[in-house]
């Protein structure tokens, strides 16, 4: 069976490759599981200094699979604990540094994730695309609290409600990414980027990466988020949403409110 998530581990490095290109690199419910574990379990293994999270294909990834969103719309069960994305918590826990190479393009989750990684490169012609509203959902990840923290409100609205695509030059003016580079040289950028990273004094590097952040204001804003989400995925307006892709027409939203 064809692995979704690449994991390699050399050099220090733990390398996380997304590995599903003919769905774009949707991200499934395994997918999440995958990366989820093998982030938090990088946290125990003193032989890894960084974590580089990249993609196979010609797209970062089209953002969590629309199928499994549906899945969990559809179902009459009460949302459980356990139905929630682990890969938002470990990215908000993690205490590895991350550095993420975007190549094509990134959609919904595939941009919200940077926002957790400590370095970013993406590719020149790359573009970042936030349709949350479009799908009638809501953002997620932490992001409504820290896109408009990195980027000033007015962008992060544009990015979240209009789901205006950003481009890499964009992207690296407004502080979403460090650095833009040619696509063929991406990989390797990043991942010399984390092998520097990898070299420094690791206490150091966990410590300071740790003083950056504020966990606990980030995770309490995550559960409010996961709340208006669960509720948008069961919505009307969602069911139109999820029809419109399926059906390759623009959702019509003029019936609601
Ligand atoms: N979930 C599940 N499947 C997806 C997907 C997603 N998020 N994104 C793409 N795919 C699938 C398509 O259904 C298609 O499958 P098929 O070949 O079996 O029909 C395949 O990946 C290729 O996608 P396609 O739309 O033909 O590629 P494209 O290059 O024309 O467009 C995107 C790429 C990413 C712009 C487009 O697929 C898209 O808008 N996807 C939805 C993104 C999204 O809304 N994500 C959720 C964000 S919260």
């Amino acid at each position: 069976m064809t692995q979704h998530v690449l994991v390699e581990k050399s050099d220090k490095l733990l390398i996380l490759t997304l590995n599903r290109p003919d769905k774009k690199n949707a991200l499934t419910r395994a997918m999440y599981k995958t990366l989820a574990t093998e982030i938090a379990n990088a946290d125990d293994e003193p032989n890894i200094r960084c974590i580089l999270i990249k993609a196979n294909g010609d797209m970062f990834t089209a953002g969590n699979d629309l199928a499994d969103f549906a899945a969990i719309g559809n179902s009459t069960a009460a949302p459980k604990p356990e139905d929630a994305n682990p890969l938002l918590p470990a990215l908000a826990t993690a205490r590895t540094p991350i550095v993420a190479a975007v190549n094509g393009r990134a959609v919904g989750v595939g941009v919200t994730m940077l926002l957790h990684c400590d370095m970013v490169y993406v590719a020149e012609d790359a573009f970042l695309i936030t349709p949350f509203v479009n799908l009638a959902l809501v953002p997620e990840a932490g992001s409504s609290m820290l896109m408009p923290l990195r980027i000033g409100h007015v962008r992060a609205f544009e990015m979240f409600v209009l789901g205006e695509p950003v481009s890499a030059e964009k992207a690296v003016n407004w502080g979403i990414a460090n650095r833009a580079v040619p696509a063929a040289e991406l990989h390797s950028v990043a991942r010399a980027t984390a092998a520097a990273i990898a070299a420094r004094a690791p206490a150091s590097v966990v410590a300071t990466k740790s003083l950056m952040r504020e966990e606990a204001a980030l995770l309490a804003h995550m559960s409010q988020e996961s709340g208006h989400f669960v509720r948008q995925l069961k919505s009307a307006e969602f069911k139109e949403a999820f029809t419109a892709f399926s059906e390759r027409r623009a959702p019509d939203f003029s019936k609601f409110g």
